[in-house]
């Protein structure tokens, strides 16, 4: 912990240089320097600024279309050698010299991969977040990258969509405050260093609301509840400076977001007051026209930049229609102008004027030392003890053997998780690694994997891993899912354990021994079943180059884990959605219902007492929002509150006393979640709205204030305007999102 922290600490004072974000810098010498070279710029020239290509490769093409200033940004390339020659090209042959704008997916790490974004949200650590942004950040700039695709902060309420694994879960604060934290890593203090990168908070808006979950499918939510749930995460990210915007897919309400004037002029540049750039998402503008949207190119392209699109991501409707559009007055200059503004503005920003090249001979700072130490402390952070009987967990002096066993166990590219361009499956450190390598002089290990990969169905090898499980004093049994199973356009309607996981899990708990289930996932999966038959589980969203390290520590004791859940685990995926922030029915469940198989036979139908529940399912979710164990107990006490009424314009201060009441030295995530009782429109039965990290050795007591403004209970109400309605209010100071007594204070006018 020592030497991250000392690590950590010479880390953030490297890259942080002076300078500011692009709201602030739109100071009078950047707009004159953008006017300036506006004015001298071509109706072709400007609409080159408009379109973003994808490295094709052939480098001579490359450098044709950018002698001609038909580029004004490029994905997808990640030498630097190319990215220097590109950009030579773009500086010293085009007309006017305007350099590039090189982007990149570069979504959890460049080269060291930190947890994926869902795990890093189960730190519960903005500040580890912030890091690990910084860490991607130095890594790709360090290539010539200087434009991630990142962060991604929608909202997801289904883990059959693939692409939760991507962004910090189902709740909108926590989402806000990672997204917030990834700006600020990316960005830097200023854009202008040659370390920062811009962020883009994408996908605007709405896309993890996709029907069944399934990738690209149309969303349908209403004004109301893209105001108080989908928008603040990006409100959040725009007022902390995010330099750039991408617009999702999805259709909602029959509205593609590329061609949303709504959410792109009214939401984001009037109420919001964003003057970075607007990117569409991949050939986005085009696929107006599949939608049904734009019956061709031509109205595809007038429709994404009339909304507010600046830049096209590859699909050419830019390029090879607005000439037209702006002879025939379908799209009028000014609004090209203003894209053009936008775009050459984060090009000043980011110092691409004064220094467009990337040195090439500077010594690699890939992989370096506090890197590595950061991603191995977030994906310490990162693990959820989802249980942990008879303290099987961390493992005693009395174990002599383990077995290791499961297709995860030694996934060197698996454990990565998804957006992993640049990653290196060899230097990932696995968990077999990593256990041989720290505690093989503790422990005797046998490796019997069992099942070669997540997806394997072929139960051969089982036998051995059973074996050797029968010759150990514990099993440690990795399973989980590959990196492809989860990310963009990999959902899955089943949430079980792939392949014959689960049947492995099964044949290892009749040996009798002790087994400890890690899980690696790139969301969470309906694992009730192995849970009941384990005696301990660590469930980890897929956990990075340093999963390996982090999981052996947190085995053996060395660290405890503190994660938590940033998404409801369902049960079954019948269940879905199910999220622990819903509105409230007229009739909740008591919990005193007949469920399935304790109904009579021919009972008789009655809407009496009739109440909301699934009778197969029950009342439950396998493990709510926020939850997460420790290896020591916490005991919350003496919670109070400053006032017990107060006015709009003050701060509710609640402080409570928590204390380790285990053996050993830990880190709780304490929660405050709040209910508006009533309202004019129905409110969540809890919303997070504050959490913090407190550290306590064994026996220690803190006393832990935290700070509410009132305002932040402000909602779109039954007029759509944002305010705090007086009236009483619950508040719970919990351990996760479903514990904890409730406390009440009232908002008065
Ligand atoms: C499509 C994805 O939806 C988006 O998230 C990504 O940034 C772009 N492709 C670029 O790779």
């Amino acid at each position: 912990m020592k030497t991250f922290k000392t690590l950590t600490a010479c880390l953030l004072l490297l890259p942080f240089a002076s300078c500011t974000q692009v709201s602030d810098s739109k100071d009078k010498l950047i707009e004159n320097k953008v006017e300036n070279l506006l004015s001298k710029m071509t109706l072709a020239e400007k609409i080159g600024q408009m379109n973003q290509i994808s490295s094709f490769g052939n480098i001579e093409d490359m450098c044709g279309v950018i002698k001609k200033g038909e580029v004004g940004s490029i994905l997808n390339e990640v030498d630097p050698v190319r990215v220097n020659a590109l950009q030579r090209v773009a500086v010293e042959e085009s007309r006017l010299g305007i350099p590039l704008l090189i982007a990149r997916d570069v979504i959890h790490g460049f080269k060291t991969i930190f947890p994926i974004p869902l795990g890093q949200a189960a730190t519960f650590d903005p500040a580890i977040v912030e890091i690990g942004a910084r860490v991607a950040a130095v890594e790709a700039a360090s290539v010539g990258i200087r434009w991630t695709f990142a962060p991604m902060i929608d909202i997801a309420r289904d883990p059959r969509w693939g692409r939760i694994s991507e962004g910090c879960g189902e709740d909108t604060y926590l989402t806000s405050v990672m997204g917030v934290a990834m700006v600020k890593g990316f960005q830097g203090d200023s854009l202008s260093s040659p370390s920062s990168i811009a962020a883009c908070p994408k996908h605007f808006v709405g896309y993890g609301a996709a029907e069944g979950g399934r990738d690209y499918n149309s969303t349908y939510i209403p004004e109301r509840r893209l105001r108080n749930v989908y928008l603040p995460p990006f409100e959040a990210a725009a007022k902390a400076g995010a330099a750039t915007f991408m617009t999702s897919f999805n259709d909602n309400d029959g509205v593609p977001s590329t061609g949303n004037s709504f959410i792109l002029k009214e939401v984001l540049r009037k109420e919001w007051g964003f003057d970075g750039l607007v990117v569409t998402d991949w050939a986005s503008a085009k696929e107006m026209i599949t939608h049904g949207f734009a019956a061709d190119d031509k109205e595809a392209a007038m429709k994404a930049i009339n909304a507010g699109v600046d830049m096209e991501m590859v699909s050419y409707t830019f390029m090879n229609q607005l000439p037209a559009l702006v002879k025939e007055g379908k799209v009028k200059e000014e609004t090209i102008n203003e894209a053009v503004r936008n775009i050459l503005r984060i090009k000043f920003c980011l110092g691409l004027f004064d220094q467009p090249y990337v040195d090439e001979k500077k010594p690699s700072v890939m992989y370096a030392e506090p890197h590595l130490a950061a991603a191995r402390q977030a994906a310490v952070e990162s693990v959820i003890l989802l249980k942990n009987s008879n303290q099987t967990l961390p493992l005693n002096e009395g174990v002599k053997t383990v077995a290791i066993v499961g297709p995860m166990a030694h996934a060197p590219y698996e454990q990565l998780g998804t957006w992993v361009f640049d990653g290196e499956k060899s230097h990932t450190k696995t968990p077999l690694d990593a256990i041989k390598a720290m505690y093989g002089d503790r422990v005797q290990i046998i490796y019997e994997p069992g099942l070669t990969y997540s997806r394997d169905k072929n139960t051969s090898g089982v036998a051995a891993a059973v074996a050797a499980a029968a010759r150990a004093d514990v099993v440690l049994a990795f399973v989980g899912e590959e990196s492809i199973l989860s990310g963009e356009a990999h959902c899955l309607a089943d949430l079980n354990l792939q392949g014959a996981q689960s049947e492995l899990i099964a044949a290892l708990a009749k040996t009798g021994k002790p087994l400890v289930t890690v899980v690696m996932a790139g969301r969470p999966l309906t694992i009730g079943r192995e849970a009941d038959l384990s005696s301990a589980v660590l469930y980890c969203f897929h956990p990075g180059t340093m999963g390996g390290p982090a999981l052996a520590d947190l085995l053996f004791g060395k660290e405890v884990p503190s994660g938590k859940s940033p998404v409801t685990f369902p049960k079954m995926v019948g269940q879905i959605p199910v999220y622990y922030s819903h509105n409230n029915t007229g009739r909740p469940a008591t919990r005193t219902e007949t469920l399935l198989n304790d109904i009579p036979i021919e009972a008789g139908q009655t809407s009496l007492g009739c109440t909301s529940f699934y009778m197969d399912a029950g009342f439950d979710v396998l493990y709510p929002f926020g939850y997460g164990l420790s290896y020591t107990t916490f005991a919350y006490s003496n919670v109070r509150l400053s006032a017990k009424e107060l006015k709009k314009d003050e701060v509710l201060t609640v402080t409570f006393d928590l204390e380790n009441t285990g053996k050993y030295e830990a880190t709780e995530v304490a929660q405050l979640y709040v209910q508006d009782k009533v309202g004019s429109v129905t409110r969540p039965v809890k919303e997070l709205k504050r959490f913090t990290r407190i550290t306590l050795k064994p026996g220690e007591k803190k006393t832990v204030s935290l700070e509410l403004p009132v305002s932040e209970l402000a909602f779109y109400n039954i007029d759509m305007m944002k305010v705090v309605e007086p009236g009483d209010f619950g508040l719970w100071i919990a351990t996760d999102s479903q514990s904890g007594e409730e406390y009440s204070f009232k908002v008065i006018d």
